[in-house]
């Protein structure tokens, strides 16, 4: 039988790694149900994890039909346009739309980007301390801040940044499939608005990594108009959503544990070690996609 770990509730955003130590405690290999995703056996050990990731032989994202994993009956047809990003591809699809943006994320490239980022985090935390208290972390800064790095790499104008933000934040707060197609406005509001950019692009040229993508669509299409739109929005919630809750969950730490705030206070050169440190213990991510094999009964059993 299924575990009934609820993974959308308070008591488990509150403390992940009790309900990941129950998981554990059951075995390498248990079967639990995740809210919209259905049930599933999920790895609990790194071992296995890394065989289930890295065997692309036994473990595939996509069925036979070339449908995504766990893409469920009721979806609309809408999301699984948007799922042909390179998260959800098996080789070599998933190197080929790689390759198109691994240029933008090269060590040199970010840290090109460094002073801008830089400024962008000091005016708005200006703004924040500004508004006084109480001030509202999530909305002022942990997600205006990823949200306008990516559109400045992406190359969308600034100004739709409220936009972006008022439709994006709709998307997470979700817990259950009615909630799910509640925000189905939103992301064909979002495509809309993609596509006219896209257009705009490939008629006036742009900026960024949009007119980059454009030019790979030029050149011999190494990537179809579908594939960009679910390109950009990949980058857009992989860029943001996850930084959001890094940078809200590290100063919900800082908070609780003055010894730590100190610590970090008193010698900014540890900031390195505590982002570090943070991106582990906080882990925004806590499971990856859905996989599928033919070959599944090559795993360990249940405990
Ligand atoms: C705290 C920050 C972040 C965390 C914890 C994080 C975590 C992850 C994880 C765990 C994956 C693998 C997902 C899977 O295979 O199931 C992933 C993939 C990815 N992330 Fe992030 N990420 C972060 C920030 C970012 C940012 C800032 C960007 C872009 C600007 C980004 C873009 C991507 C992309 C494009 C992929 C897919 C890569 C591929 O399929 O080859 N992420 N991220």
């Amino acid at each position: 039988m299924a575990l009934q770990a609820d993974f959308s509730s308070q008591a488990y955003f509150r403390n992940p790694a009790a309900e990941i130590e129950k998981l554990r405690a059951a075995g390498p290999v248990v079967e639990v149900r995740f809210p919209i995703v259905g049930t599933v056996w999920t790895t609990t050990t790194q071992d296995l994890a890394d065989l289930v990731l890295k065997d692309s032989e036994t473990f595939t994202l996509r069925k036979d039909d070339g449908v995504v994993a766990g893409f469920r009956w009721w979806m609309p047809g809408l999301l699984r346009t948007l799922a042909n990003n390179m998260l959800s591809m098996d080789e070599p699809d998933h190197r080929r739309l790689r390759d198109i943006v691994d240029e933008a994320f090269r060590r040199r490239a970010v840290l090109e980007m460094e002073p801008r980022i830089l400024a962008l985090g000091r005016e708005l935390a200006a703004e924040l301390f500004a508004a006084g208290s109480p001030a509202d972390l999530i909305d002022q800064y942990a997600r205006k801040l990823p949200l306008s790095v990516i559109c400045e790499l992406l190359g969308l104008p600034l100004a739709d940044r409220p936009k972006f933000s008022a439709w994006a934040s709709g998307f997470t707060r979700f817990t259950g499939a009615l909630g799910f197609l509640s925000v189905i406005p939103n992301i064909l509001a979002m495509k809309r608005y993609m596509q006219r950019h896209l257009e705009a692009v490939r008629q006036d040229g742009g900026e960024g990594l949009i007119a980059e993508l454009v030019r790979a669509e030029k050149e011999g299409g190494r990537i179809s108009g579908d594939e960009i739109v679910a390109m950009v929005f990949l980058l857009l919630f992989a860029g943001h959503e996850t930084t959001t809750h890094l940078i809200s969950g590290s100063v919900y730490e800082l908070v609780k544990n003055p010894g730590l705030r100190n610590w970090l206070a008193e010698d900014w050169s540890h900031a390195e070690t505590a982002v570090e440190e943070f991106l582990r213990f906080i882990s925004p991510v806590q499971f990856t996609k859905r996989a599928i094999s033919a070959r599944i009964s090559s795993l360990p059993a249940s405990g």
